[in-house]
């Protein structure tokens, strides 16, 4: 088999977020796990990654990060993830804690021992900005910052046109997408098209294992949360497209593009601002933005995550 991707997971779990790391345990080769606050408190993004990192059997440090954004106050998605982050899926206390609080130095010290590591940030870009302003030439050393979040068009799912993980820290978002690190934008023009709900939530509860049936508790809440508050059968899946943007890079179409972050608007405060003017565009491109994804075949493979943890 040829060899996986080596791969940071910097994240704030989070239902879609726990669907990610099943996706990376079984296609990447995980580096490490560093959390941040977003979806929930960094208490619970933090436990429920020692938590994920024990249903999986991974043997991989865990390292907390940052509690809040740059500026201002956190954003929670409460309302999307449930109180503590995994909807209403209970996993019993991790009996292992958090390796360090220190995500910021890890990320800094680990890429610093071993160049090539995709990064991959699924939650708010607290932590990689910070790892950025102490380190600019971590820019160097990745082999990718393969991130989700902000959109290819105007739309979003705090307002009507900023995502989640850029709206919760757009500052930071603005100082990764200026640090000419080799990014790469799964948007939520992307994950919109991949979704998953009952149907899958079945197939997994039908394989009688833990990770199924973890799997399936996250895609029940998930849906359930999405019926009511958009009317959708089925959820988009976000944070796995991230992972699998790594691993499995022919499943999505990208176009090299200039990225800004709105951080000043009164109305779109968030918003990833992407030049499609082709040869018109005001700036150098700086960032892969994907638009097409084989979503099938994306469901495909997190289904086979699931089967074969
Ligand atoms: C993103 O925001 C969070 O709620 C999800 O985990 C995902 O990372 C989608 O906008
Ligand atoms: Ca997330």
């Amino acid at each position: 088999m040829a060899s996986r991707p080596r791969v940071i997971l910097d994240c704030d779990p989070g239902v879609d977020d726990a669907m990610a790391l099943i996706t990376a345990a079984r296609f990447a080769d995980l580096v490490g796990i560093t959390t941040v606050a977003g979806n929930v408190e960094l208490e619970h993004t933090t436990a429920n990654a020692c938590r994920m990192r024990e249903l999986l059997g991974l043997e991989v440090e865990v390292h907390s990060g940052a509690a809040g954004p740059l500026v201002g106050d956190q954003a929670f998605a409460h309302n999307v993830h449930g109180a503590t982050g995994l909807g209403d899926l209970v996993l019993p206390n991790p009996e292992k804690g958090p390796d360090s609080e220190n995500a910021v130095d890890w990320l800094i010290e680990t890429t610093r021992a071993e160049e090539g590591i995709h990064l991959v940030p699924v939650g708010p870009l607290t932590n990689v900005a910070l790892a950025l302003r102490a380190d600019p030439q971590l820019t160097d050393r990745v082999a990718s910052v393969t991130l989700m979040g902000g959109a290819a068009v105007g739309v979003g799912n705090v307002t009507s046109v900023a995502e989640f993980n850029v709206y919760a820290d757009p500052e930071a978002a603005a100082e990764v997408f200026r640090s000419r690190a080799p990014l790469a934008m799964l948007g939520l023009n992307l994950t919109h098209q991949v979704r998953m709900g009952s149907a899958h939530s079945e197939v997994c509860a039908a394989l009688g294992t833990q990770v199924g049936d973890a799997m399936a508790q996250l895609l029940e809440f998930y849906t359930v949360f999405h019926l009511a508050e958009e009317q959708v059968v089925d959820g988009p899946i976000h944070d796995p497209c991230a992972v699998l943007a790594v691993t499995h890079p022919d499943l999505f179409e990208v176009a090299e593009r200039n990225v800004r972050v709105e951080i000043d608007g009164t109305l779109t405060r968030g918003m990833t601002v992407i030049d499609e003017r082709g040869p018109r565009a005001a700036e150098p491109a700086n960032c892969r933005v994907a638009y097409r994804a084989h979503a099938e075949r994306v469901i495909e493979l997190i289904m086979q995550a699931v089967r074969e943890a």
